[in-house]
Parts: structure tokens; sequence; C-alpha cells
């Protein structure tokens, strides 16, 4: 497996952990069309599709709060196992896209096809259904219950066959319930947070609930990613322990990821293609090594950016 730079004692013993049931992991995903947490319940989604064909196409796209322009024709097409990247100063408009990209604001223009269908004024949870995971920039867990009881409560709200499962048997339904903790416990035993299953999600060190917060996203069988600044407030031990594990989950689900991100090294070695926006606009897009040679980005974003984050 490849390691990260600066990947130290710790990192490298959860990493392991991690890699002790990958194979596990990677049969279950096969038997179950390779996809993270079993099948997946939607009807919507194609799976016969080619792997490199597109995903995500986004045409100019606009937010606009009070007369502020947070998002200005943005556009993205985003091919099935690419990791793309979004950089940009506080306040471009990052996170604005993926609120729109999720359902969980209403855009003022453009379109959103996601799968071949359009997605632009769909719900957050209708969108979550069809495959679209995400975590937040400001870590969303539920802060009453346990490590495992987050991941299972969000298995739980997306199975569409829960209840039809109740009413046939007793017996199907535990068996349902016995599978869905046996995933969970796997999936957190692969971030390595297995060990603390038990405890309050908040009882959790801040850099465990940011990677908490990816396994409930996964938890949602998704096939596109978007991941907020998974790596904020990390330090660069911790966040090459989360740009493994990306690297990771993409490679074993075949998974399609958006990251936002400051962490300039994390974006430009983990991603396919970059964007930049300043002001809710797109000023660049290209691979990191056109991007980071691109003089208005220089200019807006990379000028003030600590190279080293
Ligand atoms: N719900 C909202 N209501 C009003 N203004 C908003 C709302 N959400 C975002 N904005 C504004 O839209 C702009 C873009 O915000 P956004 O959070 O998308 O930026 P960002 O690129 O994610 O920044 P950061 O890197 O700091 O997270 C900002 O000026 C912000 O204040
Ligand atoms: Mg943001």
């Amino acid at each position: 497996m490849e390691k990260p730079p600066g990947t130290g004692a710790r990192g490298a013993a959860r990493l392991d952990a991690g890699a002790s049931i990958t194979y596990t992991l990677r049969k279950i995903s096969q038997a179950r069309r390779g996809l993270p947490f079993g099948r997946r319940t939607s009807r919507t989604m194609d799976e016969t599709a080619a792997p490199d064909s597109l995903l995500l196409e986004v045409h100019a796209l606009s937010k606009t709060f009070r007369g502020l322009h947070a998002v200005d024709g943005y556009s993205i097409a985003v091919r099935r196992g690419e990791i793309r990247g979004i950089i940009g100063p506080n306040g471009a408009g990052k996170s604005t896209v993926f609120n729109l990209l999720t359902g969980h604001i209403r855009p003022s223009g453009g379109r959103i096809v996601f799968s071949g269908q359009d997605i632009t004024r769909l719900s957050p949870h209708r969108i979550a259904a069809m495959g679209i995971g995400r975590t937040f920039q400001n870590i969303r867990l539920f802060t009453s219950m346990t490590v495992l009881e987050n991941v299972l409560c969000a298995q739980q709200l997306h199975d569409q066959d829960h209840l039809l499962t109740t009413m046939i048997s007793w017996p199907t339904f535990r068996r349902r319930e016995d599978r869905l903790r046996r995933e969970a416990r796997e999936a957190l035993r692969l971030f390595g947070l297995d060990d603390r299953a038990e405890i309050l999600a908040t009882a959790l060190s801040y850099g465990d609930q940011r990677r908490l917060e990816i396994v409930r996203a996964l938890a949602l069988k998704p096939t596109l990613l978007l991941l907020d600044e998974p790596t904020a407030g990390m330090n660069a031990h911790e966040s090459a322990v989360v740009l493994a594990l990306i690297r990771r989950i993409h490679d074993m689900f075949g998974l399609t990821i958006i990251i936002v991100e400051h962490n300039m090294p994390l974006v430009m070695e983990l991603c396919d293609r970059l964007q930049v926006l300043n002001y809710g606009e797109l000023i660049a897009e290209g691979t990191p090594g056109q991007v980071r040679q691109d003089p208005r980005v220089v200019e807006s974003y990379l000028g003030q950016a600590d190279p080293d984050a």
C-alpha cells in the first residue's frame, strides 16, 4: 500500500489495522456490485453505466443571497471514478456549491444532472438516496448517540427496504439488523474507530469525529462523495492519514469524489483535476500542475496560502 509522506507511527498502526480488513471489504463490495455498506436500495442509479462515463454535469449554476453572488455561473463535468478538487479563498463559494449539489439550498439558476437525471430541485433526502453523500465543513454528528449508532442511524435512514423487511418477519428483520451492524463495524475498523464504537460520538477527538463523518457519509452508499474540508484543523500527520483513507475508499469502492480543501499539498497530491473559485466565479481549471502555475490563481489564492499547510 502506498504510504503518504509524513505518516507517523500512530497513523501507520491505524492504516495497518484497516489493511487487515481490506481484503474482506473488497470481497463484500465485489459481491454487492462494488458499493460500500452492501447493495444499494435506490431504484434510480444506473449501475450498468460505463466506468468512465459522466456521473455529474453542472451547467451555469448560480446562487444569490440578497444580492451577493455566492456562486456565479459554475459548471463542472465529472467522470465516474475521478477525484476532483475545488479550491479558493474563504467565501469563494465552495461550500455553497456542495449545498447546491446536495439540495440543501435551491439554486437561483442553472442545472444539475447526476447519473443522467436532472436533480436540480430535488430534496436533500432524494439526492442522498440517489447516491450523493457528503460531509460538512462544520461537523454534524448525532451528539447523543454512540459512534456505532451514528453509523447505524445513517444506514437506517437510507435503507428503503426497512419497513417492508420489518413487516415480513422477525427473523428476516434480525438478519438485516445483524448485517447492518456487521457492515458498520467493518467500516469503523477501516477508519480505525472500531475500538471506540460504543462511546459517545462527542467523546471522540476532533480528528476522529471528522473521520466518523466520512464513515457516516459512506453508510448512504454513495457513488459520488463530497468532502468539505475533511482535514480542517488537523495536523500534518492526521491529514496524511485521512489522505490515505480517501485514496483507499476511492480504490476499494470505485467512488467518485469531489473534495474542497485549503490543504494545498493534499489536493495537489490527491486530485486528478482542480477547479479554482474566487468570488463565486470559476477562475481556473486543470491538472494540479496547470493550476499551480496559473497567474490568476497565484494572485488570488496560492500567493496567500501557506504552502506547507
Ligand atoms: N445561507 C447563507 N446566507 C447568506 N449568505 C451565505 C449563506 N451561505 C453562504 N453565504 C455567503 O456566500 C459566500 C460564499 O460562502 P461559502 O461558505 O460557500 O464560501 P467557502 O468558499 O466555502 O468559504 P470557506 O473556505 O471559508 O469555507 C460568502 O460570502 C458567505 O458569507
Ligand atoms: Mg466552506
